[in-house]
């Protein structure tokens, strides 16, 4: 047995291995369970009992070399799961470089909140259908409002939508309540682009429908937004309106976070700025979606995202939101 450890001890010595392969043959062959080592360790049991000092020191320093040779070759598994990880696209990316565009860091965060609420998100086709985007939510035919939303037609019965309230009926028609849904997404509308307007930008619609559904119930989720959007200290107003899918309607306004009701040129000296629609969802618009009006009850709302994020930053320029310029990107930081 001796000599079986010696011509082992000497070949571990002079293994070498150039590849990771090399050295998986290296640790299978002498040091894995059923390996060389591994089977004198069986053996030691009959080896006869003045020999066992001896032979035991010896198959320990077998052991250790090897573990030691191994270890060697550690650098070179290393160096091979790094070369397997650069080619491996399915691999998780260790780093995530640039950032979130203020767009997306806003809505995630309007999501969030709203999700806290246990509004849960939906989203429909940003292409839509004259029923979906107007008639279903109450625009008659000729109503004023259908120009008013300058809209960009693909033809007499297809646009592309003007407004997130289109989702409402889509969710409305296939969901029976209790519904409660925000929904995020890109709208279009016909306006000349300037610091104040562009012809697309983003909304988040919310809408929650169940048995009595009050409108203290909308005033109060608000509230809640507004307070975890722009801070504790925020109150806000609702100044009467009108939209033709909701009854009553109310546009509602946040105090100043520029200047806290002072009076800035943000607020345009009246301590109040506007953030978005809301109102009751006009029994007409529950009926369009077959559902029954005198036993569920909902309100709805909708805002610009590009309003909140202007508000919440400081940007002054809408057109900053799609320029791309990595100047005005780089200065929003958000963790992933
Ligand atoms: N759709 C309206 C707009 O684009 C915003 C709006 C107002 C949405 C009132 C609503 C609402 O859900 O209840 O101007």
């Amino acid at each position: 047995m001796k000599d079986k450890i010696e011509t082992l001890l000497n070949e571990v010595e002079k293994f070498s291995a150039t590849s990771a392969e090399q050295a998986e043959h290296f640790r299978l062959k002498y040091l894995s369970r059923k390996g060389e080592i591994s089977i004198l360790f069986d053996e030691f049991k009959t080896v006869p009992s003045e020999m066992k000092r001896e032979v035991g020191q010896l198959l320990n320093k077998l052991k250790i070399s090897a573990q030691e040779k191994l270890d060697s070759f550690k650098s070179l598994g290393e160096a091979a799961a790094e070369t397997a990880s650069a080619n491996d696209l399915t691999l998780p990316a260790v780093s995530f470089t640039g950032g979130r565009h203020p767009l997306n860091i806003v809505r995630k965060e309007i999501l969030g909140i709203f999700g806290r609420l246990g509004f849960t998100v939906a989203d429909g086709p940003e292409i839509e259908d004259d029923w979906h985007n107007f008639s279903a939510l109450n625009f008659p035919e000729e109503h004023p409002a259908r120009d008013m939303q300058d809209t960009f037609f693909i033809d007499k019965e297809v646009a592309l939508r003007t407004h997130t309230s289109s989702v409402q009926v889509r969710v409305l028609e296939k969901t029976q309540p209790p519904v409660r849904i925000v929904m995020p997404g890109r709208v279009y509308r016909n306006e000349a682009v300037s610091a104040r307007a562009h012809c697309f930008f983003h909304q988040v619609e919310g809408l929650y429908v169940d048995k009595g559904v009050s409108f203290a119930d909308m005033k109060q989720v608000l509230l809640y937004f507004s307070r975890e959007m722009f801070g504790e200290k925020t109150e806000i107003r609702l100044r009467p309106s009108y939209f033709p899918f909701t009854e009553p309607s109310a546009e509602m306004d946040i105090s100043c976070t520029i200047c806290h009701g002072k009076g800035c040129a943000v607020c345009k000296h009246s301590g109040w700025v506007e953030i978005l629609g809301c109102g009751m969802v006009d029994p007409a618009v529950l009926k369009n979606c077959r559902i029954d009006p005198d036993i569920y009850s909902g309100f709805a709302f909708g805002m610009g995202i590009e309003r909140i994020t202007m508000l919440k930053f400081g940007v002054n320029d809408l057109r900053l939101f799609s320029e791309n310029d990595v100047r005005f990107l780089s200065q929003f930081k958000s963790a992933l």
